[in-house]
């Protein structure tokens, strides 16, 4: 690597500049240029001084609302399972000049000049990335480009699939994700299903885990071409050794979309993909705890040996890095490989292993504590990061208790539970354990999330119980401020909530500087 710098660093001249006011500005070459001189330029460019303010002067409202921001998420209580707290190092890379820098194409195939550097970046994000997931350059290779985990996704089906053929994938509510390609009896919501036929697999209701079997039957009916072993609410481990043997029947593509898991994979805590998917897709900001952005590892090297005894050898490498680019996206975001480099990095120490088990016990300890409180848990239990609350035993949806826990500064998320009609006014609430993990939270500590979260279902119950008969959810803010006691009792569970979410550190910001 320190070779390869030294490279790159061979004929960087040092630029004309001297320092004016701890500026720098172009020493005044006019006379022999021809351009501008300095006096000039100060006068004419005003601009210079407005991109070189800092933010406060330029726009004191954004600094606002970023500290109001900031004291959300160092007051509150994040337990939606999808968020995370990138590391200082990271935010630095991605709020640094590396977004000024545009290349498309891929490293040493770009379409302009002045990419050097931005090469390097990228060749880290790969190289790490492999490294970070224990996989053979010979036989994975991986686009770091790719923007979001949505828009993976469908890079994958364009780069891969014809347009209408199938895809399986677990429905939405029962765990599955809209860019699975979700659609109703009456709307395609997800494009992926305007494009792509989609047929869903699910839950037995019965146990909460995937219906494997239900999955056979109907892989052998609709003859998917792919088939997705991915979930954004599932508690339980995939059966990853099934779902590649109903995709050899089929010769279906089998491509994991472990967004949710990434992190959990990288530390080797929980079992990996890898060894039955062709394709693995992930986003970079959940438990993986880097920057926003995704990636999509796509098997290369020999596929199998024909009857000719051949060698044939997969093809998806082209395929994929075509559908990013120039398939769906132009430029790539530099930023973000510098962030994503950074928390490879990260994701390759011991530090990293020894968060990703606590996020583990804290899940497991939120789930015990909270079926000991009489919750129902989809599945029973977990085995993972999140868990997925049923609350039809406690006669409330998930919409409510959010906003309660939203007003008591808990940030959590109502999900579809099995059995659900409504995706908007849904039965379960979604908790998981990375971010507050992150902010150094232990078994102890979830135990006391999970009164807090008791606590603030009670006080969702009271208030729902003063509704007017048939009320609409869209009034519920209406009736707790209707009554005195319920604001009281609101106020006094967000101080508590307050009091304790502030003994952990700050990720990413310093309290001593923070303005609320
Ligand atoms: C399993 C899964 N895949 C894909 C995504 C989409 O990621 P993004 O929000 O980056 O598009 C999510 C997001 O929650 C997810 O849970």
């Amino acid at each position: 690597m320190a070779m390869l710098l030294r490279r790159v660093a061979v004929g960087i001249t040092k630029p004309n500049v001297s320092p004016v006011n701890g500026r720098f500005l172009l020493r005044n070459t006019a006379s022999s240029t021809g351009g501008s001189t300095a006096e000039e330029r100060e006068a004419r460019a005003t601009w210079i001084k407005q991109l070189n303010d800092p933010m406060e002067v330029v726009a004191p409202e954004v600094v606002d609302i970023i500290e109001l921001e900031k004291a959300r998420q160092f007051k509150g209580l994040e337990v939606i399972a999808s968020e995370n707290f990138c590391s200082r190092a990271v935010m630095e890379a991605i709020g640094s000049i590396m977004t000024n820098s545009s290349s498309d194409g891929y490293p040493g195939a770009r379409y302009s000049g002045g990419t050097e550097y931005l090469d390097i970046i990228e060749n880290w994000c790969m190289e790490r990335a492999l490294e970070v997931f224990r996989l053979d350059p010979a036989k994975w290779g991986v686009n770091v480009q790719t923007l979001t985990g949505s828009i993976a996704n469908f890079q994958t089906y364009t780069g891969l699939l014809k347009p209408h053929d199938r895809i399986m994938s677990l429905d939405l509510p029962h765990g599955g994700h809209l860019s699975h390609g979700y659609q109703t009896a009456t709307k395609k919501v997800s494009a992926v299903s305007l494009f792509f036929e989609t047929m869903h697999y699910r839950l037995d209701e019965k146990t909460g885990y995937i219906d494997y079997d239900g999955m056979e039957r109907s892989a052998s009916l609709f003859r998917p071409k792919l088939i997705i072993a991915g979930a954004s609410a599932y508690a339980r481990l995939f059966d990853y050794a099934r779902i590649r043997k109903i995709c050899d029947e089929h010769k279906a593509i089998m491509m994991a979309d472990m967004a949710h898991l990434a992190g959990l994979v990288a530390a080797d805590v929980i079992p990996s993909p890898f060894e039955y998917a062709d394709i693995v897709t992930t986003t970079t900001n959940k438990s993986l705890r880097g920057p926003r952005g995704a990636m999509i590892f796509f098997r290369k090297g020999v596929k199998e040996i024909n009857k000719k005894g051949e060698e044939v050898l997969y093809d998806y490498e082209d395929k994929i890095n075509n559908a990013v680019f120039p398939g769906v996206q132009g430029a790539s975001h530099n930023q973000k490989l510098a962030g994503l480099a950074i928390s490879l990095k990260q994701a390759m120490t011991p530090e990293y292993k020894a968060y990703q088990q606590q996020v583990l016990r804290n899940s497991s300890k939120l789930a015990q504590c909270l079926i000991e409180k009489g919750y129902e848990l989809v599945s029973g239990g977990t085995d993972n990061h999140l868990v997925l609350i049923d609350l039809k035993n406690k006669g409330i949806d998930g919409s409510r208790v959010e906003k309660v826990l939203e007003w008591v500064r808990i940030a959590s998320n109502k999900n579809t539970v099995p059995g659900d009609v409504s995706a908007v006014i849904p039965g379960g609430i979604r908790l998981g354990t990375p971010a507050l993990t992150s902010r150094g939270l232990l078994e102890a500590d979830f135990a006391q999330v999970a009164e807090f979260f008791d606590e603030g279902l009670k006080l969702a119950l009271k208030i729902k119980a003063a509704e007017p008969k048939g009320a609409k959810f869209k009034d519920f803010e209406k009736t707790m401020k209707s009554n005195k006691e319920f604001q009281s009792e609101i106020s006094k569970l967000r101080r508590e909530v307050e009091e304790f979410a502030m003994q952990f550190p700050t990720i990413g910001c310093d309290k001593e500087t923070m303005k609320y």
